[in-house]
């Protein structure tokens, strides 16, 4: 026989912005989305050919760019987002991220907003833990497509956080 317990149905969602160009977006965004454009250049993918680049705006004023770093051991490799957030945070540890850009995609494909990995959602909500502040996040394909987001907390539900343990 079954027991019905008491329970209650909860429901998580977020707010996002999309935007058909980058030249929809505000100067400030921009910027940094073509930052984060000018690094993907420069992204050492010779295994997949997926180019990343990203761009993180620290309170500051400085802008510190990343990209991916693929290597022969696979797993050994980084992705731009945590490329970009731990030289960032390595280099300024007493600053505040505010805003961190992406553009992904192959060069010669329609890429759609590409968001981090989990991986990634991990790596800089500890930042955005750290700082008690939140980090935006604007991401972009090669469709022209930009997504913008309030916070990495969007992203990563129910997030292990040692600050609240
Ligand atoms: N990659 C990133 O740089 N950021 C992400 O959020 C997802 C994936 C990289 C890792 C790897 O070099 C390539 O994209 C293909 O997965």
């Amino acid at each position: 026989m079954f027991v019905q317990n008491d329970y209650m149905q909860k429901t998580f969602s977020f707010e996002y912005e999309e935007y058909a160009s980058i030249e929809d977006l505000q100067t400030e965004q921009r910027y940094l989305l073509e930052k984060a454009k000018e690094a993907r250049q420069s992204a050492y993918a010779p295994y997949s050919h997926f180019l990343v680049g990203a761009a993180v705006l620290l309170e500051s004023g400085t802008v510190i760019q990343g990209n991916n770093q693929e290597n022969a051991a696979y797993p050994s490799g980084l992705c731009a987002e945590r490329v970009a957030v731990f030289s960032a945070m390595a280099q300024f540890p007493n600053d505040t991220i505010l805003r961190l850009a992406i553009v992904a995609g192959k060069d010669d494909n329609n890429a759609n907003a590409t968001a981090p990995c989990g991986a990634c959602r991990q790596a800089i909500l500890e930042y955005e833990s750290k700082q008690k502040q939140p980090i935006e996040i604007l991401f972009m394909g090669t469709t022209g497509k930009v997504l913008k987001l309030k916070s990495i907390r969007d992203l990563l539900p129910m997030a292990f956080d040692a600050a609240f343990l």
